[in-house]
């Protein structure tokens, strides 16, 4: 591929000569070379510049290589460093390694020399960089989907991930809002610190200050001692507020305070406490009726809602669910130590038309049990809960009458099982007296 873009390379000396030689050999093969010769100089530049390997002398007047090589690491992932001296010291060498120079090259060194050392270096730097981004698809939290609506839910947690702003999550229950505040923590800058999910919903009323802000010795009955909330447990970390719609007003003003003036006060304390939590909240409600309703605060939402990440449905997902059908079929073959389990093409399809009122974790229930339950390795429409025939051909008809729906509903049943008698009795729950009655009707109301 003669065309192929090759690496940067910055190559830093203060003498010339050994700069220009460098800068010429590497040329040669191609590489792309900027100079500098000077440490302040080479700062310049790769604050401007995208580099991918870094060469630096040890011995420099005023700012030395170490000095850059500890800068480099601070400041820039990814980039490689190679130190080359004309003092090869053993303990020189031990702290350019210390420093983060993964490579160290003594003068004089051949052409040669110099061509495979970097080359090196740059694979190595491909490998890892490439690692990262499989990190990268990890740190989604274990979210599954390609749509375009879920690259679009994926591009935003990336977006929201570079910043501290608020982050509002939306979707129906069970669309994956809490992985999805997972994702938006660990790839941020707040990685390290703690995530913290607080179930807004659960944790009663009057114990919702003194659990998110925390307590002083005393200041209730049973306060024995003094306690972090989940605010200062999340402090450069993320709290996750969720069922955010579930807190009472009392405890909204509270949070728009803090979302203002990024503070908090502990139950029992008048002295303000400086914190920097990062706040991401959820909610399955629609806040504009909540906030119609006035059980909502409209300021606390256009804070809350500094930025937006609405789930889709599992209905708009497209051929998603067939991924997640995987995922979740390997996902609890293995947890059950079972073989891996294969649907047939009919069994695909009634998944894919059912209407999922309860999204990714009704379709994860669903296939956990039909796991369990299975010992063939195959999946059929036989195999499917019975509730999912039923909604898959009965849905949308809502002026029928439940007769014929349910004459509707055995006719699909039939057929999907070929006709046999006995599995369909066994998918409707009935017995075989009972669907022969039902065929009877069917064939004289046909007649
Ligand atoms: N895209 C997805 N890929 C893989 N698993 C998912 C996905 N979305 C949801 N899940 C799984 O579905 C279940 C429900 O997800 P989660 O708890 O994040 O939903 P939620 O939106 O917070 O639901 P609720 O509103 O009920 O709290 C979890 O077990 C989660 O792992
Ligand atoms: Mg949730």
């Amino acid at each position: 591929m003669p065309n192929q873009k090759k690496e940067t390379i910055l190559v830093v000396d203060d003498s010339s000569d050994t700069r220009e030689l460098i800068k010429r050999n590497l040329k040669s093969k191609k590489y792309t070379v900027f100079t500098a010769s000077s440490a302040q100089n080479a700062v310049s530049i790769l604050a401007n510049t995208s580099i991918d390997l870094l060469i630096t002398d040890l011995k420099m007047p005023k700012v030395d290589g170490l000095s850059l090589i500890r800068h480099v690491k601070e400041n820039f992932k990814n980039i490689a460093i190679m130190m080359i001296t004309g003092y090869a010291t053993i303990p020189g060498a031990v702290q350019a390694i210390k420093a983060g120079s993964e490579e160290f090259l003594a003068k004089p060194f051949t052409d040669e020399e110099l061509f495979t050392t970097v080359a090196r270096i740059l694979k190595n730097l491909k490998f890892r960089r490439r690692s990262g981004e499989k990190q990268k698809k990890l740190d989604m939290a274990g979210l599954i989907g390609e749509s375009a609506c879920m690259q679009s839910v994926y591009s935003k947690i990336i977006k929201s991930a570079s910043s501290s702003a608020t982050v509002l999550i939306t979707g129906e229950s069970g669309t994956g809002k809490e992985l999805v505040a997972r994702a938006v923590h660990y790839n941020s800058s707040r990685m390290s610190c703690a995530f913290i999910p607080v179930h807004c919903a659960g944790i009663p009323q009057e114990l919702i200050e003194s659990e998110l802000f925390g307590h002083l010795k005393g200041s209730f009955t049973n306060a024995y001692e003094t306690r972090a909330g989940f605010f200062q447990t999340a402090d450069e970390g993320t709290i996750f507020l969720d069922e955010i719609a579930e807190t009472p007003l009392s405890m909204q003003v509270k949070l728009l305070r803090v979302l203002q003036d990024k503070e908090i006060y502990m139950v029992g304390s008048r002295k303000s406490q400086k914190i920097n939590t990062r706040i991401v909240a959820a909610t399955n409600k629609v806040l504009s009726t909540a906030i119609e309703n006035g059980t909502f605060r409209e300021d606390l939402y256009f804070r809350l809602n500094v930025i937006n990440i609405k789930l889709p449905p599992l209905r708009d997902r497209g051929d998603d669910i067939f991924l997640l059908i995987n995922h979740f079929t390997e996902k609890f073959a293995k947890e059950l130590g079972k073989p891996a389990v294969k649907f047939s093409d009919k069994a695909l399809n009634i998944l894919r038309n059912y209407n999922w009122p309860g999204n990714v974790r009704e379709l994860e229930n669903i296939i956990n049990q039909i796991v369990v339950m299975n010992d063939s390795g195959k999946v059929d429409t036989v195999d499917l809960p019975s509730l999912l025939h039923f909604s898959a051909f009965s849905k949308n008809n809502p002026k029928k009458n439940l007769q014929e729906v349910i004459s509707e509903h055995v006719l699909q049943v039939l057929e999907n099982v070929a006709g046999n008698k006995s599995k369909a009795s066994k998918i409707l729950g009935i017995d075989r007296k009972t669907l022969r009655k039902h065929l009877e009707y069917i064939s004289t109301k046909n007649k």
